[in-house]
């Protein structure tokens, strides 16, 4: 597939971690950027420093995507700008950990919302002009939790990313022959802010030394974005634990993962 060159990518928390390793890349490969994250002095500044490193336009929007209507309001602001969104990058996510019970459940419809419904608004919304254009490009950034049946302590992030693998998968083959592709990437555990803000500090999977960098993250969701690819893993060590998770019977799969999934004292 021929990649897309010099165009505009819109990138949701893009502020920080992998979101803003993924907005690196697309500068350094000459695309200009709609950055979107809620702290406006922190996106400002990661906007101010791909500037300084690159040739790129940068746009910054900064809003709370999973507040009501704010879908559909980023889509009128970029929409008043007069450009065209030719790369949309839906990464901006939450995770949360804990017993399910014992979690608070708007914190958890927070998360839902965010790592499920805006990422199919966003790709609702910006698809139909890609599809009008003939080209695009759609990446989604999952995870490899989506490769495990399942693993307590964070019972519903893990179906929110089983979600967007489903979702992904299956809107990649229905734009077979359109010139629009979408991706998924599934990161596996990865040092960002996303561990202290999931309470994740000490689960077992946050614990294991190495871990692939968010850069190795960001070239190879740039790489397979671009080709058009389906999905990709980053790291050869993640890329045998979904082997594993996808084994038969899943059964032992799921005691690995049960057990990586659990907290430390
Ligand atoms: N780190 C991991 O281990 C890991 C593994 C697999 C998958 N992932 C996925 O990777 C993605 C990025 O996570 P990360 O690790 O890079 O986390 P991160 O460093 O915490 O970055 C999250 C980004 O999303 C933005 N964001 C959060 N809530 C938002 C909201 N309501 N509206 C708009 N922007 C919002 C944050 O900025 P503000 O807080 O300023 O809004 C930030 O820019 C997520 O989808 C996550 O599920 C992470």
């Amino acid at each position: 597939m021929k990649p897309i060159d010099n165009k505009t990518v819109l990138i949701t928390g893009a502020s920080k971690g992998i979101g803003l390793a993924i907005a690196k890349v697309f500068a350094a490969h000459g695309h200009n950027l709609i950055l979107v994250a809620r702290g406006q002095a922190r996106l400002e500044q990661a906007a101010r420093d791909i500037q300084k490193s690159s040739d790129s336009d940068v746009l910054t929007f900064s809003m709370d995507l999973a507040g009501e209507n704010a879908v559909e309001e980023l889509f009128e602001k970029v929409k008043q700008t007069g450009l065209s969104v030719d790369i949309l990058v839906n990464n901006a996510g939450v995770g949360m950990t804990g017993y399910f019970a014992m979690g608070d459940y708007s914190t958890m419809t927070n998360m839902l919302r965010l790592n499920m419904i805006v990422l199919t608004q966003l790709t609702h919304l910006f698809l139909q002009p890609m599809l009008q254009r003939k080209h695009g490009r759609i990446l989604n950034v999952g995870s490899l939790v989506a490769h495990f049946s399942g693993a307590p302590n964070w019972s519903a992030y893990v179906a929110s990313k089983h979600y967007v693998r489903a979702f992904s998968r299956g809107l990649s083959r229905e734009l077979k022959g359109t010139g629009v592709t979408a991706t998924v990437v599934s990161p596996g555990a990865t040092a960002t802010d996303f561990v202290t803000t999931a309470d994740a500090t000490n689960m077992r999977a946050y614990q294991t030394r190495g871990g692939t960098s968010v850069e190795k993250i960001a070239e190879a969701a740039y790489s397979a974005c671009q080709a058009g690819k389906v999905s990709i893993i980053p790291g050869m060590f993640n890329k045998l634990l979904a082997f594993l998770g996808e084994l038969h019977p899943r059964a032992i799969a799921f005691e690995v993962f049960a057990f990586l999934s659990q907290k430390k004292d």
